[in-house]
């Protein structure tokens, strides 16, 4: 077991910075996992903790030991990859046990090993089949196995679940977690996936453009994201961002007029005059009469442009001042239908006010 610790840590391609500036101590047995859009540097920063790919500046340590020169087989660590190539001409068991006995791990013990970890993913039955007998699931518990037989300090794993159907997904989401419950060994894992991260990371580092955003456990990402990029990335639905003029500790448009909790106004009073994006997200807005959202100082009138029933819930798309959107998540028994004019509250302890400038959440002014 190992904490895995990025001090000031650069990677440069040629003039393109991928990665900027990593600082991060991930803890002993942690599953941390580092979400951002495509070409945020995730792979890049993985593959610099493998050895895979060279530091230009900084230091990676793994345990006590400084790894920046360390090549990847003398890490201690075991990386589960996206293409989890299997090799076609051997079955399961001679795939997981590959690596073993290439550094001539001892019969017995690699029999124990690979037994243990097919029996903790379910693929006991499966050991005498080629990977073309294998369901994509399968193939991908198989790619785990690997990587567990090698009893490793740290797992690396690089969008392990992308190639999987949505079910498939969800299930081996809960495979990993549990996988990592019991062996306890210190994970990195990267997705792009924000229900990936938020489901699966004991905290999770939010990346753009080369640059950690915010590090922090998922509900607090969700709860206090540190700007707007990390308020929008994080949700599904995503957050809804109206654009306002700071009068008085309110946030006002031509057809909205809301007033944040006090600690909110306080923060607002500096930006008095100034456009700010107004952030709320669709679960904390209700639609007037039917919420237990209060009613005072607090109105949106809307247009109801789509109504979707999920059963569970219903989404609202509303357009508020003619060109700006808001969704909603409201009662499945909202009677409500496109056209509508309506008005939408919006619970003040929730709101977030980012500025127009840099894009920071203004609550943590
Ligand atoms: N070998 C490489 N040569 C040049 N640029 C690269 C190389 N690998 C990655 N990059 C660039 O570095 C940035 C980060 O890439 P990557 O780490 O793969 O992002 P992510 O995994 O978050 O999608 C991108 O702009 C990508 O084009
Ligand atoms: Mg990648």
């Amino acid at each position: 077991m190992a904490e895995v610790v990025l001090d000031k840590v650069f990677k440069r391609f040629g003039n393109v910075t991928a990665v900027k500036d990593f600082n991060l101590q991930i803890h002993d047995e942690e599953f941390m996992v580092f979400v951002g859009p495509s070409g945020c540097g995730k792979t890049t920063t993985l593959r610099m903790i493998a050895g895979l790919e060279e530091i230009t500046e900084g230091t990676i340590k793994i345990g006590e030991r400084v790894v920046n020169d360390v090549p990847p087989k003398d890490r201690d660590i075991a990386m589960v990859f996206q293409n989890y190539a299997l090799y076609p001409h051997m079955n399961v068991y001679q795939n997981m046990s590959f690596g073993l006995r290439l550094r001539k791990t001892p019969k017995a013990e690699i029999d124990r090993r690979v037994r243990e970890a097919a029996q903790m993913l379910q693929i006991e039955h499966l050991l005498e089949r080629r990977p073309r007998e294998l369901s994509g699931g399968q193939r991908q518990r198989v790619a785990l196995g690997r990587a567990i037989v090698r009893e490793p300090k740290v797992f690396l794993m690089d969008e392990p679940l992308s190639n999987l159907d949505a079910k498939l997904r969800v299930e081996m989401r809960a495979s990993i977690a549990k996988l990592h419950r019991r062996l306890g060994v210190t994970t990195v894992y990267v997705t792009h996936d924000q229900v990936e991260a938020m489901t699966m990371g004991t905290r999770i580092v939010v990346m753009k453009d080369g640059l950690v955003q915010q590090v922090d456990s998922p509900i607090n990402l969700y709860d206090k994201p540190i700007n707007k990029f990390v308020a929008g990335f994080m949700g599904s639905p995503a957050m809804n961002f109206l654009v306002g003029t700071v009068q008085d500790g309110r946030i006002k448009g031509t057809n909205f007029d809301i007033k944040p909790d006090a600690e909110l106004a306080r923060k607002l009073q500096k930006h008095s005059g100034k456009k700010v994006y107004f952030g709320i997200r669709p679960e904390n807005l209700g639609l007037r009469g039917d919420t237990s959202i209060p009613e005072q100082d607090n109105t949106i009138k809307a247009t109801i442009e789509v109504v979707e029933p999920l059963g569970a819930e219903t989404i609202l798309i509303a357009s508020v001042d003619g060109d700006q959107t808001l969704v909603a998540r409201v009662d499945a028994h909202a009677r409500v239908v496109a056209g509508d004019r309506v008005e939408l509250l919006a619970d003040p302890a929730k709101m977030q006010a980012f500025t127009l400038e840099d894009e920071r959440n203004i609550r943590f002014d």
